[in-house]
């Protein structure tokens, strides 16, 4: 069959790098891609928000599946508009992409239907916002509603904080439409861990955990930031707390979504705080994670194409992932500056040297080709060094390794990738 992946992230190469093992691919593409992904795929340049560009590229070119990558477009449309169109896509409809582009739905729909989460008031007047933050006292935690790249969210230490940051978005406007109307909620203390499920509106199919580092800098510190670095899987996900997250917040929102006549297909991407009392959700993401997706891809020795099918045409509860019992984790290494401004077009080098070392992949986020065919980074996360091993700590070590062979001194990474998980 003829496939094309929307995207251009290490989450995009990841999922290309699988694809195109599949005996069911015949043609991959991907739009627009990267440097990496144009190892795997061809690439198209059309933007991943182009709704109508990419719909009238699968038109012509008959493509028999398409696989989205990022929220963005799921929120515009893209799968609807595909469907339209009679063509099959993995991933929700905008009206199920809600989850993710309004946090305000998601909060109402877990208070509606009984999914642990924090406690919560929606605001669009900031008189309102800030009299409810100095009721409730900080530490406090203020969000927009809509999608704003990951820096919706401000978790305030202080009521002085929590104020500035409603003022910023109700007042100033700060994150457009997408902050005209925001979420209050209470602190939840915990350890956090992502949950992945594929679903194809009925049945849900859990994938294997795995844990992101959403600060910038060792140590958690710094601006939060798309992520840093994950592994797989996450020890603190035990079989039990695994169970508790499926019966208490995966089931019972696929239920919810198909009663609200918004039925969900694809990948659900819980965000959770364990919490003394148990798992609360945090978010919810409607795509992969981006770096989870990469050691979930790396783990897995299943066929991951027919499962992406199965997600939209149903079926998904007669299915079965085989994952290596082998740990993975990936550091992403980011220009200088980032999350913050950072420098495109700064030449890397070594990779050869790096992907020699055994286990070690390499998926490529914002690279491109420049004409003389040398490497330049083209975005603030850059490269995912992706390594395997018995232990995450093994894995950790060869990640490392691989990373000092990269050549490419206007950029860093964190060192301390995994060190929750190292030892366990
Ligand atoms: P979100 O985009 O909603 O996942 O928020 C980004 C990050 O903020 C999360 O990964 C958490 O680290 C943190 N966070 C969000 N909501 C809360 C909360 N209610 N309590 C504590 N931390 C939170
Ligand atoms: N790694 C966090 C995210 O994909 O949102």
């Amino acid at each position: 069959m003829r496939v094309l992946v929307v995207g251009s992230g290490g989450r995009e190469h990841a999922l290309c790098w699988s694809i195109a093992a599949s005996p069911l691919c015949d043609k991959l593409y991907c739009a627009p891609g990267n440097a990496g992904i144009a190892a795997e795929a061809e690439c198209v340049s059309i933007a991943a928000d182009d709704v109508t560009g990419l719909v009238d590229f699968a038109k012509r070119e008959r493509i028999d599946f398409v696989v989205v990558g990022p929220e963005g477009p799921l929120v515009l449309g893209l799968v609807d508009r595909l469907a339209e169109a009679g063509i099959k896509a993995f991933g929700p409809s905008a009206a199920a992409a809600a989850l993710e582009g309004s946090k305000a739905f998601m909060k109402d729909l877990c208070a509606k239907y009984d999914i642990p989460t924090a406690a919560y008031g929606r605001f669009t007047d900031a008189a309102e916002a800030k009299a409810f933050i100095r009721a409730r006292g900080a530490p406090i935690v203020v969000k927009a509603d809509g999608l704003a790249a990951g820096k919706g969210v401000i978790i305030a230490a202080t009521v002085a904080e929590a104020e500035a940051a409603v003022g910023a978005m109700l007042t100033a406007g700060q994150f457009g439409a997408a902050g005209a109307e925001v979420v209050v909620e209470e602190f939840l203390p915990g350890e956090e861990a992502s949950f992945f499920v594929l679903t194809d509106g009925t049945h849900a199919l859990p994938l294997a955990s795995a844990q992101d580092h959403k600060r910038a800098h060792d140590g958690d510190r710094g601006p939060n930031t798309g992520g840093m670095g994950a592994y797989s899987p996450a020890p603190i996900v035990t079989e039990a707390v695994a169970a508790d997250i499926m019966a208490r917040i995966i089931r019972p929102t696929i239920a919810a979504m198909a009663a609200e006549g918004r039925p969900f297909k694809g990948v659900l991407y819980a965000g959770l705080m364990l919490t003394p009392e148990g798992p609360k959700l945090l978010e919810y993401n409607v795509r992969f994670g981006d770096p989870e997706c990469q050691v979930l891809c790396v783990r897995l020795m299943s066929d991951l194409l027919p499962a992406l099918i199965a997600s939209h045409d149903g079926g998904l509860g007669h299915f079965h992932l085989r994952w290596h019992d082998k740990a993975a984790l990936t550091v992403v290494m980011a220009a200088h500056g980032y999350p913050d401004a950072y420098q495109k077009g700064t030449e890397i080098r070594g990779l050869e040297r790096a992907v020699a070392l055994p286990d070690v992949t390499i998926f490529h986020a914002g690279t491109r080709r420049a004409e003389d065919g040398r490497l330049l980074a083209n975005g603030g996360r850059v490269l995912n060094v992706t390594a395997t091993g018995n232990t995450i700590a093994d894995a950790q070590t060869r990640a490392y390794e691989a990373v000092d062979r990269v050549d490419w001194p206007a950029g860093f990474c964190r060192r301390d990738i995994g060190w929750r998980a190292v030892g366990k």
